[in-house]
């Protein structure tokens, strides 16, 4: 792949590097085909779906029923039922004068997946499947296709995998064979990139003490395919490594996108400013342990920008630097290597 190609911010890019790793340049908007470039503020962006493209849980369950099991134990799945009832969802609701959680598009971007129902649009479920994997209907029948009806994993040519991985990819999924993609998902949700939600509505201004590994291997983690579908895999440290740096640099990336749609100093453009202040620190730490190629591209093109409010147009554009850094470091990523960072990986008394 080029770098050419590497710097275009439209919708997925998808090509493969050395050793048969996935490199695919990533911009939120991949799902809308029709988007030329990452906006946030598109609404579609935000939705970062394609709603006409979403499946919903049911059509995943013949293969991947432990998953959803577990997946129903979490608040992304609850919050279906009891957004609406918490006295807390109301008052910001009142704030903004919204009547229906359900319908009103303020909510509906993390809250909840739209999908198809009697053909139109609607709530069908709470943050699922897709939010954080990708509208599923182009690349569900391509991402478990091993290379015809009766071929299985066992069967499978590396060459075969990578061109699967990759399908799946340009078709609109977050594999987590690029961790990076799926670390974005939870981050467009996390940093709650909306001003008029927090300084009108009251919303909290993010998750502020997200952080990939202690977020997503506690009650979220649903490692099943890789073991006999039975028991939920506990990841290797290098894994874990891979997750903590990819986690940092989406949270500078998406940090960076909110605090560029901040216009007023109040919460939303403080916190936001913040937030993105202290994970480029974070990185910085990180950095002088690891001394990783791609990190000190990151942190130098972080450093290049002012956090100040109304910055809108310079902001988004290192963030998407960023995104180009974060998908390229998940594609290239060797966790085997990165052991000098295990004292800064959150311990499994810390995953929640
Ligand atoms: C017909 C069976 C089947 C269905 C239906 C299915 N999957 Fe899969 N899925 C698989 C198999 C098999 C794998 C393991 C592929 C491999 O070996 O890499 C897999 C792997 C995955 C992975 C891991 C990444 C990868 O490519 O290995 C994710 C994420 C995933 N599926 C999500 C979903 C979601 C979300 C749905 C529903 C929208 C879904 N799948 C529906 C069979 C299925
Ligand atoms: C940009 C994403 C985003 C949007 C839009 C959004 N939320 Fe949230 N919301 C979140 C996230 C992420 C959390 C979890 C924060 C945490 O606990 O770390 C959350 C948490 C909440 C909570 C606290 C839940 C609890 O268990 O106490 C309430 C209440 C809430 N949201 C209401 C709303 C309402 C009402 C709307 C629509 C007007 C809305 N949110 C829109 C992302 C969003
Ligand atoms: C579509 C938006 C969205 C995405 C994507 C998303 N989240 Fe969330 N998450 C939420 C919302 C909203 C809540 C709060 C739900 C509630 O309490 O009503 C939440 C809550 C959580 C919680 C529970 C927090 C607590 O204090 O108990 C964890 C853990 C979590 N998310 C982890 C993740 C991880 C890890 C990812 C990515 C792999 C992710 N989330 C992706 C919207 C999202
Ligand atoms: C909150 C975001 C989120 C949601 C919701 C979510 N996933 Fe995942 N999924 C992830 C992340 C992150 C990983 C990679 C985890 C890792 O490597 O530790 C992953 C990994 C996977 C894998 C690969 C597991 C393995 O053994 O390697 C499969 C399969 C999968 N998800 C399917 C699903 C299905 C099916 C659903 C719906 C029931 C679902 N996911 C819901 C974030 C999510």
């Amino acid at each position: 792949m080029s770098e050419a190609q590497l710097n275009r911010t439209s919708i997925n890019r998808t090509g493969i590097i050395g050793g048969g790793l996935l490199l695919i340049s990533f911009a939120m908007g991949m799902a809308n085909p029709t988007a030329d470039k990452a906006d946030p503020r598109d609404r579609k962006w935000n939705l970062a779906l394609a709603p006409q493209n979403v499946l919903g849980v049911q059509s995943c369950e013949k293969c991947h029923a432990a998953e959803i099991q577990t997946w129903k134990r979490t608040p992304h799945s609850e919050t279906f039922l009891t957004l609406h009832r918490k006295p807390e969802a109301q008052k910001i609701a009142d704030n903004l004068g919204i009547t229906n959680f359900k319908n009103d598009s303020n909510c509906i971007q993390c809250h909840y997946t739209m999908g198809n129902v009697d053909s139109h649009l609607d709530a069908i479920a709470g943050v699922s499947c897709e939010s954080c994997h990708g509208a599923a209907k182009d690349w569900i029948a391509v991402h478990n296709d091993y290379g015809g009806p009766s071929a299985t994993r066992e069967q499978e040519s590396p060459e075969h995998r990578i061109k699967r991985l990759t399908a799946s990819i340009d078709l609109g999924m977050r594999n987590p064979v690029n961790v990076y993609l799926v670390a974005q998902s939870c981050y467009r949700c996390h940093t709650v990139p909306d001003e008029k939600l927090v300084n009108i509505g009251g919303h909290n201004a993010g998750s502020l003490d997200f952080e990939l590994v202690s977020w997503s291997q506690g009650t979220v983690r649903h490692n099943f395919v890789r073991t006999d579908g039975k028991s939920n895999a506990v990841e290797s440290p290098a894994r874990l490594r891979t997750l903590f740096l990819a986690g940092m640099i989406a949270d500078l990336e998406f940090s960076m996108r909110a605090t560029a749609m901040a216009t007023e100093k109040a919460t939303f453009g403080i916190t936001s400013a913040q937030r993105t202040a202290r994970s480029l620190e974070r990185l910085k730490s990180a950095q002088a342990k690891v001394n990783h190629p791609v990190l000190a591209e990151t942190i130098a093109v972080a450093q290049s920008v002012s956090l100040k409010l109304n910055n809108r147009d310079q902001l988004e554009m290192v963030a998407g630097k960023i995104n180009e850094f974060g998908v390229r470091f998940g594609a290239t990523v060797n966790g085997d290597e990165l052991a000098a960072i295990d004292s800064f990986v959150p311990p499994k008394n810390k995953w929640k």
